[in-house]
């Protein structure tokens, strides 16, 4: 495995990577069992009240929009601006925005720093982007420095607020690492071969879960960067078929401290 500062050099071509598969991307992982339940369920694990009425939603790294379907079904009437570095990603979800949510803004930005673009696409001061809530899923794992990412992220969350980090963590169990690299080299590198013509981010895909945070470094993690209330649930169990996740795929919930 490459040396952290490689990794995180890579991670910073991840966008483009999506780019290219883009117009593949959704056939792709809807294969994969129980990605869209999976994705609802951390979105309930934020536990917003009355539909998300009145508040503000932030998908993060919202790819082609499938998450922010998630929240937009969780939370029918709540306000939900996705961000994505990927315009390729980002199309795709565009096209969606009428199915999903009229009211749904989709954003070009980088989630190292996204504040000064939210700002700009809001028509709000830099100190008045606040949210309800944040989901990223699938993000952070891809972020070039998960330290800096969090601690920019927590004073986009208004006091009290809770976020949700749907992502895979393998570190700590050797019988998730073994379960992934034989799903994501005998299934998802193949598929992503058939379906795109691609498999480089598919094999950074192996790779960037490999190296992540197992679950109990994560929550340290996000403890160190000031979040509260932290907390890890499994999502694996919400379908037939999804067994392969267990251990593998998680709800990392926190929250903004009520008062700071
Ligand atoms: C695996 S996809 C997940 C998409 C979506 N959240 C979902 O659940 O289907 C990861 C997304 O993260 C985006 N991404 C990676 N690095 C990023 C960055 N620095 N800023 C914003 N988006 C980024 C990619 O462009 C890609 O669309």
């Amino acid at each position: 495995m490459s040396s952290p500062r490689l990794l995180a050099d890579r991670k910073r071509e991840v966008p483009s990577d999506f780019d290219i598969v883009a117009g593949t991307y959704d056939t792709l992982v809807q294969r994969n069992p129980g990605y869209v339940e999976h994705l609802q369920l951390s979105a309930s694990r934020l536990g917003l009240p009355d539909g998300g009425r009145g508040l503000r939603l932030l998908d993060l790294c919202c790819g082609t929009g499938l998450s922010t379907a998630a929240l937009a079904a969780t939370y029918p009437h709540a306000q939900i601006v996705g961000l994505d570095a990927s315009g390729g990603m980002l199309e795709v979800a565009g096209r969606k925005v009428g199915l999903i949510r009229d009211s749904v803004q989709f954003v070009l930005g980088d989630a190292m720093d996204p504040v000064a673009t939210l700002a700009t696409a809001m028509n709000v001061a830099k100190q008045d982007v606040h949210f309800d809530a944040i989901l990223m899923a699938y993000g952070i794992r891809n972020m070039s420095d998960a330290d800096a990412c969090l601690d920019r992220l927590l004073p986009l969350l208004a006091p009290g607020a809770p976020i949700c980090f749907h992502e895979y963590s393998v570190a700590d169990s050797p019988r998730a690492k073994g379960t992934w690299t034989a799903v994501a080299w005998g299934i998802i590198i193949p598929a992503g071969l058939i379906t795109s013509r691609h498999t480089r981010i598919y094999r950074y895909l192996w790779r960037s879960v490999m190296s992540f945070d197992g679950v109990k470094a994560f929550e340290a993690r996000l403890r160190r960067h000031g979040f509260t209330d932290v907390r890890t649930l499994p999502v694996a169990g919400a379908v037939k078929f999804d067994f392969w996740q267990d251990g593998i795929l998680h709800s990392f919930l926190a929250r903004r401290a009520a008062t700071t």
